[in-house]
């Protein structure tokens, strides 16, 4: 992967901007450590000194020069890290007592303090320490210089500092890496849906965005693009399946329609042969009309996508209004049609699509049921679910044929000699998928049941 793309992508650059943060308040954190380490140290060491340079000002006064001398000789022997200075009046400070052997060549600071180096025999060896010290002026002229060896103040400083500085190293190179590597991963796995994407816009419809495996936020978006390309590859065959099934099943019977008119003309012309071929000729037409209008139906149905565009209805005016408008249909054909309500129904749906599919399954109860049948259509609690159905007592459908009628143009052997273009239950079918519901062909012994299950609302 070359690195320009890698340092372009927006990880890298969340990773580098987290990072900033990060490294900031690690510098705060160590800062203030340091900050408050060092000051406290250094705030011991002065209070020290001023304890001590108190004491022998007050030694001074209670017993003048000798008693300040030999209490001076005396603490320079015992006190490992203070240090003593006390010199005669006179810029010419010859010292008279102490353990520091001449007065430090360094300007004296506000408040008398002095920072300065110092020789310290240390073993065998003499090494240089840092020491900060006080100057006290006192009556008669005499210096007094009492101090600290902080050289160990001064390590401490320096090991902090040094430890900030690895510390900030660590985490910008940890931070860098990790980062590098954290974009190099969702790169990679970017550059694999990007890769998909350019095969299937190359013609390859079946091919699908890769999916880690982790449930991650990518995965989801990669199976959320799968899930789009189903749907776009199941659009696209049905619009060719659309194309396809105009192309053949209306070929035929325009074909019928163009013969029997060419026929007509061929014959001896008399206005009540044209008047039958006219009306033929209609018929045929009012046919192929439908024929469209049924394909157009299904195709809308099937172009929405399920849940769509529904609203809350009543389930049990749809079966009402059906049973209502083919009660004519049935009494015709000897059939006694009635309808079941279940009581405080509700079902969200699109009202035209619900009863246009209620109305094909009833039609082809009243249609392939002999007289002296039975018809029930109804609209039933089947759990948390809505179950509407069309049950009647004629000769069903075989169980082996039961997906294959749902198909368009499918017309069993046995209904050829009745009327219908075998697209009937292909727009239930449409409309089921476009409310998610389950369209179940079931044996009504004897006789077919057409159910539509709804999923309960709270689902959908
Ligand atoms: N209630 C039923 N009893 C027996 N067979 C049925 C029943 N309903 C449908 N079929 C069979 O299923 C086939 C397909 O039905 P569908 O409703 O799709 O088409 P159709 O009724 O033939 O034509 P169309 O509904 O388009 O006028 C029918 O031709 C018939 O063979
Ligand atoms: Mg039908």
């Amino acid at each position: 992967m070359p690195p320009g793309k890698l340092l372009r992508t927006s990880t890298f650059r969340l990773a580098l901007l987290y990072l900033a943060l990060f490294c900031l308040s690690v510098l705060a954190l160590l800062a203030f450590i340091y900050w408050n380490t060092v000051g406290f140290v250094a705030g011991q060491t002065d209070a020290t000194v001023n304890a001590e340079i108190t004491g022998l000002a007050e030694q001074y006064r209670r017993s003048g020069i000798a008693g300040l001398r030999a209490v001076v000789d005396e603490r320079s022997r015992n006190q490992r890290y203070s240090l003593y200075l006390l010199t005669s009046p006179g810029p010419a400070r010859v010292p008279i007592a102490g353990n520091l052997d001449a007065w430090p060549p360094v300007e004296t600071g506000p408040g008398g303090w002095l920072d300065f180096v110092y020789d310290r025999p240390v073993g065998a060896e003499i090494e240089t320490h840092q020491a900060r010290a006080r100057h006290l002026s006192l009556a008669g002229g005499f210096n007094l210089l009492v101090g600290r060896d902080v050289e160990g103040r001064r390590r401490l400083e320096l090991l902090i500092r040094e430890s900030l500085l690895w510390v900030m190293a660590l985490t910008l190179g940890l931070g860098l890496i990790g980062g590098l590597v954290i974009s190099r991963n969702m790169l990679r796995r970017i550059e694999g849906i990007a890769r998909a994407s350019q095969e299937i816009m190359a013609g390859d419809f079946s091919r699908r965005v890769p999916v880690g495996g982790s449930g991650d936020e990518i995965d989801r978006l990669a199976a959320n693009l799968n899930a789009m390309l189903d749907e776009i590859e199941r659009l696209m065959t049905g619009l060719r399946e659309v194309t396809d099934n105009v192309a053949h099943d209306l070929r035929s019977p325009l074909n019928r329609l163009r013969n029997r008119l060419e026929v007509t003309l061929m014959q001896e012309p008399s206005a009540p042969a044209y008047r039958d071929a006219i009306g033929e000729a209609m018929a045929d037409a009012e046919g192929l009309l439908n024929t469209f209008n049924a394909l157009l139906g299904i195709a809308r149905a099937d172009a929405g996508a399920p849940g769509e565009n529904l609203e809350p209805l009543d389930p049990g005016a749809l079966v009402r209004d059906v049973a209502e408008l083919y009660a004519p249909a049935a009494e015709d054909k000897g059939l006694t049609l009635d309808h079941h309500i279940d009581d405080g129904l509700g079902l969200d749906g699109d009202r035209h699509l619900l009863s246009q599919a209620l109305a094909n399954l009833v039609d082809n109860a009243v249609k392939y049921t002999p007289d002296g049948g039975r018809i029930r259509v109804a609209a039933r609690r089947d759990g948390d679910a809505v179950a509407l159905s069309v049950a009647d007592s004629g000769p069903g459908i075989p169980a082996a044929d039961r997906a294959r009628v749902l198909d368009r143009f499918v017309r069993l052997d046995a209904s050829r000699h009745s009327p219908g273009s075998g697209l009937g239950l292909s727009l239930v079918r449409a409309v089921a998928r476009r409310h998610g519901a389950e369209l179940r062909l079931e044996d009504n012994a004897p006789g077919l049941r057409a159910v539509l299950l709804f999923p309960a609302m709270a689902e959908r």
